[in-house]
């Protein structure tokens, strides 16, 4: 039942209650006067006809019985006895009911009244109705009998239904008449509030509507822009990104600024080779700037690099496709040191992953980090072709760049994106250049970050060490004039990934990959691909694979763990322990189990090519990331695009913010040995239909939130900040002025 109904009932209830309760006491008092009257009455009569009853008393009955008929004049009177004190009767006139003799009258009278001397009243029905009965005793000093008098009480009755009817059509009438003006005033108030806002849609202003009119028209644009955008565009695709530059950002050309290049040339004994980074960054960045073209600005590190490129230090890539422009810049080997293995890699790496491993913190170091951040932002500036530019700052190697670009170019759109995680404020706070990085990222007009929990911390980070007003509403933190808006991207995989097309289909991958590795068949398969880093926790994986075959001895002998390494920051001692510790671990499991030709651990170190790494997702039943703490971690969702057959299960830890997004992989702590290794077990139990469900969820979401949506949301929330700006610019008007207007 709708509210306004069930609110009409209760009135409905409420009244009817309410007049029943007022019918009732008035019936009542009603009552109450009648008797009074009644008994007031009888005494009357009783004490004018005294002389003539008391002479007549016991002497002479038949004048009594005049006496008492002359009493019954009286309308109301019905009828009347003369009793003796001993329940006698001495004279009754005709009509007196036999029901009521003096004995059992004056009986009741004695259990009931309070005396002897006051008169007395009841209403007993009778077959004929109800009737009144009073007692009044008679007598010169002590009473000598009583009078019983009856009175006909139908002419009540027949009040008590006139004042009943009366009160109930009053009722009535008084509720419809109620109605009637309610509606009428509804009516007249309704059509004057239509009308108001029918004028005030149609421009007509009236004033109280305006606020809400503003809002609910932006709402409305707003839907309506959303609703048209993925009408149109259906799944986010090169072109769809495509399109959303030119329409939103004017097609003006994106400059990237990470510090991995996509696209390294290495020189080997076959001539010069191109490789692929193992990097997430890249792995996401490069199809969107395949997409959007323009300039990626990185550390020139291949050996052949200086070899391939133009006098402005460029080449166009992807080779042979030539999409966009590689800008390299050339680092010494004392810049390198300090700003990357250094301060980027000895410090904000392990400072912002909890990993246990304790940061190391260099002044030197800094300082390289601080005239490295300078050398990338000229190079910036010299790739821009307008004043306006839209760069996208990368990661943790360029925390400072945003604030020296903003100082060159203080009308560009600038985006940094974090790709690691950004730790609590009490933990930012042991770094000794805090403010620093934190001032300088709030250069750009964007601070992404990977998951709402980063931004969090981020902002409290900002709350704790700078001077500035949190807009937490809006998500932005406002300094002077300028805004930043701090929002979560959560970064993908490009959709549909082109390596998956340069690789067999599953089933050749499944029997090449085994025929290769010189296992059976039907051997099981897991797989892992990692960077040799140590947050990645490759050891706990490889620990939790010895676990598997210690708590499921039936897979000894069957399962296969491939575990693909890239050597990484060799320069740093904390990786080659790594390295050596990793080697020395999948040896010692290796001779636990090892049994004639089979190994359950095959570690393969070195750079591996994307179509090594595919073959391998396409062959695996299993593929497991063990990360202690990932920021969004691109091997979960490579492993779901690369599984077009809707096959093999995703094992994954908590710590990832892939995690976030996956959660149909099968989720671990990859610290409790026990659980990772249960779910790999369980993961090689796993029906068919139950892969093929979760893959099929998976799938659909990393299709849909791919890295050109990825890159499109802040493209857009980037234009809007640039038509902010811009028009803020045209008015004359400070972000402050705005706000306090
Ligand atoms: C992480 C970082 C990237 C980096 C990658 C590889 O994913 O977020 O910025 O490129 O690791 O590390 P490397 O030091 O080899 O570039």
């Amino acid at each position: 039942m709708r509210p306004a109904a069930r609110f009409f009932l209760a009135l409905v209830i409420g009244l009817a209650a309410l007049v029943g309760v007022g019918y009732f006491v008035l019936a009542r008092t009603t009552q109450r006067w009648f008797d009074a009257d009644l008994a007031l009455r009888a005494q009357l009569a009783v004490t004018s006809a005294r002389q003539s009853l008391l002479r007549n008393w016991e002497v002479n009955r038949p004048r009594l019985r005049e006496t008492l008929t002359d009493m019954t004049r009286d309308e109301r009177i019905m009828s009347a006895a003369a009793c003796s004190m001993h329940g006698d009767l001495l004279a009754a006139t005709e009509t007196y009911p036999t029901e009521f003799s003096c004995r059992s009258v004056l009986d009741r009278m004695h259990g009931e009244a309070p005396g002897p001397t006051a008169a007395w009243s009841m209403t007993p029905e009778l077959p004929s109705g109800r009737v009144h009965l009073s007692v009044t005793f008679v007598g010169d000093g002590p009473p000598q009998g009583a009078v019983i008098l009856v009175h006909d009480l139908s002419y009540i009755d027949r009040r008590e239904a006139t004042t009943r009817n009366l009160l109930i059509s009053s009722f009535f009438v008084l509720a419809l008449g109620a109605s009637l003006i309610t509606a009428v005033a509804a009516r007249l108030a309704w059509r004057g509030w239509t009308s108001d806002l029918r004028r005030a849609l149609t421009g007509d202003a009236s004033s109280e509507f305006q606020p809400l009119l503003r809002d609910v028209r932006s709402l409305a644009a707003r839907l309506a822009s959303e609703q048209e955008r993925e009408a149109r565009g259906g799944l986010w695709s090169p072109e769809r990104l495509r399109a959303t530059l030119t329409q939103h950002v004017q097609g003006e050309r994106v400059v990237l600024l990470a510090n991995r290049e996509p696209y390294i040339h290495q020189r080997t004994d076959q001539g010069v080779e191109v490789w692929h980074p193992a990097s997430g960054l890249v792995t996401a960045l490069e199809p969107v700037m395949r997409a959007c073209s323009g300039v990626w600005v990185a550390h020139g590190s291949g050996t052949a690099d200086r070899e391939v490129v133009d006098e402005h230090d460029r080449v166009l890539v992807p080779p042979g496709e030539r999409s966009y422009a590689l800008r390299r810049v050339w680092l010494d080997e004392a810049e390198e040191n300090g700003y990357y293995y250094g301060f980027s890699n000895e410090g904000l790496w392990p400072l912002c992953h909890v990993a246990h491993t304790r940061p190391i913190f260099r002044a030197e170091d800094y300082d390289h980090y601080v005239k490295v951040n300078q050398r990338f932002a000229d190079a910036v500036c010299a790739e821009v072709d307008s004043d306006d530019p839209i760069v996208l700052v990368q990661d943790y190697h360029f925390a400072l760049a945003p604030r020296m670009l903003r100082e060159r170019l203080p009308r560009a759109t600038i985006i940094a994106f974090w790709h690691i995680p950004w730790p609590n404020a009490e933990r930012i706070g042991i770094c000794p250049w805090r403010d620093e990085l934190i001032s300088g990222l709030l250069g750009a007009s964007i601070v992404g970050f990977h998951t709402q929990q980063h931004c969090n911390n981020f902002i409290d980070s900002v709350d704790a060490f700078m001077e500035s007003r949190i807009d937490r509403e809006a998500s932005a933190v406002v300094q002077g004039a300028r805004r930043t808006l701090v929002r979560p991207y959560p970064i993908s995989v490009e959709w549909p990934v082109r390596w998956v097309e340069e690789v067999p289909s599953v089933a050749d991958c499944h029997a090449e990959v085994r025929r290769e590795l010189d296992l059976a068949p039907d051997a099981r398969l897991g797989v892992g691909v990692d960077r040799l880093d140590y947050t990645k926790g490759i050891e706990e994986r490889l620990l939790a694979v010895d676990q598997l075959l210690t708590r499921h001895p039936k897979l000894r002998g069957v399962f296969t763990f491939i575990q693909l390494a890239a050597p990484s920051r060799t320069k740093i001692a904390h990786y080659r322990e790594l390295d050596e510790r990793v080697e020395a671990l999948v040896e010692k499991i290796n001779a636990k189990w090892s049994s004639g030709t089979y190994r359950p651990i095959a570690l393969l170190r070195g750079h591996h090519e994307p179509t090594t790494v595919y073959r391998l997702y396409r062959a695996a039943d299993l593929c497991y990331v063990s990360s202690l703490h990932d920021g969004m971690n691109l091997v979960a969702k490579e492993f779901v695009a690369a599984r077009d057959d809707e096959r093999g299960v995703l094992v994954l830890s908590q710590f990832t913010g892939a995690a976030r997004d996956l959660t149909e992989a099968l989720i671990v702590n990859p610290y409790d040995l026990r659980q990772a290794a249960d779910a790999l077990a369980a993961a090689l139990d796993m029906p068919v239909i139950e892969q093929r469900e979760r893959m099929r969820s998976m799938r659909r979401l990393v299709s849909e939130f791919n890295v050109y949506r990825w890159a499109g949301r802040m493209l857009v929330d980037a234009a809007e900040v640039r038509r902010k700006e811009r028009l803020s610019g045209r008015f004359g008007m400070s972000l402050n002025q705005r706000e306090g207007a």
